[in-house]
């Protein structure tokens, strides 16, 4: 079977609609078809000021999280990024062949150390821990949103090059994004990504918030001055976002809902876009409490996700420190 990595950082209380569209489902689609990792980031998250307790605690979150989606630790691996210790390993010698150029191109830097007051190197270095991630596992495809198509080339570059100097080490990963639900908007600013770190938290669908506000934030989502219920990027970010949004949910394809909502009011699709929403978070927020309240029954389940993924990372790690120079550890 072909092998999936994916990662989410635990940066926050709960992941939004945006993570949930364009990575999430795809995570949980994939662990029927594919041989899949999917890790919690935590040493990711030391990359933006953190709280050791605050972190502590929304790393477990998210793994319930992950669970309470349906990925299941019989078809799938889940695990925790820093109880790997190979990651950071294989970091630092992929950080050694990244050249000041390639790594001072990638956007997400300059656009994150513009919002921060302190910026540390690690936010720099950031792609290659994630280029490391990957490469470990040897992964086949990457489930991400669009947001991260510029690391997914960093690391295929990274291989490439080990590969060349070193002979043939890492499998070259593709990214896998599906264009419809690549960029799900923020509600109150439809023309940029739904982002833990946007300025309101009005624009932003949590999956764990509870129907009350998100009726609330769906319903005073920003959309144009017209009445027609269309895609149109253009013209029409706000109601193509929601469009999208239905349309993914539901299954249904966008051409089907503008049919569907012709000569119909914003409001009345609005509540039908505001219900699927709450359809879908309702079962996984209820999930995730659960999960949470067994936090002995959720570090067993992280344990033995680290226990398979240090397996396949070691195996990795052994062939890269032979290549690269270092002695066998005595
Ligand atoms: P992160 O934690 O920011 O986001 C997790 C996933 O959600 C996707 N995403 C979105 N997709 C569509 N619309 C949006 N508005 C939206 N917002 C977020 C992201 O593209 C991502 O797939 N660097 C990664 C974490 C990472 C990783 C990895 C991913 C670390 N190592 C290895 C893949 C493989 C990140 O910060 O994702």
């Amino acid at each position: 079977r072909p092998r999936v990595l994916s990662g989410i950082q635990p940066t926050a209380d709960s992941f939004h609609l945006g993570n949930y569209l364009g990575a999430l489902r795809q995570w949980v689609e994939m662990q029927e078809t594919h041989d899949s990792y999917y890790m919690v980031v935590d040493l990711h998250a030391l990359t933006v000021e953190w709280d050791p307790e605050l972190l502590r605690r929304r790393t477990r979150v998210a793994a319930a999280q992950l669970f309470a989606i349906g990925l299941d630790p019989e078809k799938c691996t889940v695990f925790v990024q820093s109880h790997v210790r190979e990651h950071t390993e294989l970091a630092w010698i992929l950080t050694c062949l990244t050249g000041m150029g390639e790594a001072s191109r990638m956007t997400q830097y300059k656009d994150k150390s513009a919002k921060q007051e302190f910026v540390g190197v690690g936010l720099f270095t950031y792609p290659i821990l994630q280029a490391a991630d990957i490469l470990l596992y040897q992964a086949d495809q990457v489930p991400v949103g669009a947001d991260q198509k510029q690391h997914l080339e960093l690391t295929r570059d990274l291989a490439q090059r080990f590969n060349h100097r070193f002979g043939e080490t890492f499998r070259l990963p593709q990214p896998y994004i599906l264009k419809e639900v690549e960029k799900i908007t923020d509600l109150q600013e439809p023309t940029a990504k739904m982002s833990k770190s946007s300025s309101s938290p009005q624009g932003i669908l949590d999956l764990l918030d509870e129907p009350g506000p998100l009726r609330k934030k769906i319903m005073r989502a920003v959309t144009d001055t017209g009445t027609e219920i269309r895609a149109d990027e253009e013209n029409k970010p706000g109601i193509t976002n929601l469009l999208r949004i239905l349309s993914a949910l539901t299954k249904t394809p966008i051409p089907e809902l503008e049919k569907r909502y012709e000569g119909q009011g914003y409001g009345t699709f609005k509540k039908d876009v505001a219900e699927a929403v709450i359809e879908t978070f309702t079962p996984i927020r209820e999930r995730t409490q659960r999960l949470l309240a067994d936090e002995a029954e959720l570090d067993k389940l992280l344990a033995i996700g680290a226990e398979r993924a240090r397996a396949v990372a070691q195996e990795t790690m052994e062939q890269v420190r032979e290549r690269v120079g270092f002695l066998p550890i005595p």
